[in-house]
């Protein structure tokens, strides 16, 4: 086949769609779907089966998962939510249960799937976990021995997606690093 301008042109339109595609609505595997289901166990006595919280008169255990910032954004962040807890905030009265950590209770395959399950289900849609990055998140926050507080986490989502976008210097996928002591290049001491 020859290629002429409109070909190539094409050619690389699909590339860059196929690019697209390939960073923001990756399928997960059904396999993942099943596996994550049954570890899902593990969040239902309060995000309900539904992952809608399950209600309590007219209270919920938990917040709605669907259409969670957390449960879709930055697989990182979600993560260290999963694996740490969150910290009860007193003044939060609207849920009567306290988001445990987990990383005990769930295992790098575990990890991944219940991530992969919620983030394409209940509405949501969002790039699978692997269990490699599961596996690092967990080697990443091994140092954290406390439930982190809800600010903290809407702090480092807002910091990852302005990475996302480049309004930040720093790399996608390092939400949680610590600010670089000086961003600015020292003065010339010549
Ligand atoms: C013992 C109850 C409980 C269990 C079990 C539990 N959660 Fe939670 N979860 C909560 C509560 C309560 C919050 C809200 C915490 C807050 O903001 O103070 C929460 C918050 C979250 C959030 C943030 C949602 C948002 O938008 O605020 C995610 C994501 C999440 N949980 C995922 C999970 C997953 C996945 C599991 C199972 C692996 C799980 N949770 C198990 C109670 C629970």
């Amino acid at each position: 086949m020859k290629l002429n301008q409109n070909t190539l042109a094409s050619l690389a339109a699909f590339g860059m769609l196929s690019l697209g595609l390939h960073a923001n609505a990756e399928e997960p595997s059904p396999e993942v779907m099943k596996e994550g289901k049954s570890a899902y166990a593990t969040c239902m006595a309060c995000h309900n089966v539904d992952g809608k919280g399950l209600p309590v008169g007219t209270l919920k255990m938990a917040p709605p998962l669907t259409g969670s910032k957390f449960a879709m954004g930055d697989p990182e962040v979600m993560a260290l939510a999963i694996l740490k807890g969150i910290e009860k905030d007193p003044s939060n009265t609207a849920y009567i249960g306290i988001m445990a950590p987990l990383e005990t209770a769930l295992d790098d395959k575990k990890l991944a799937s219940v991530m992969t399950y919620v983030r394409n289900s209940f509405g949501n849609k969002a790039a699978p976990v692997t269990e490699a990055q599961a596996k690092g998140y967990r080697e990443k926050f091994a140092k954290i021995k406390s439930s982190v507080k809800r600010s903290t986490l809407d702090k480092l989502l807002e910091k990852s997606e302005a990475a996302a976008k480049g309004t930040e210097p720093a790399a996608p996928g390092e939400a949680a690093a610590p600010a670089p002591a000086a961003s600015a290049a020292p003065p010339a001491t010549e």
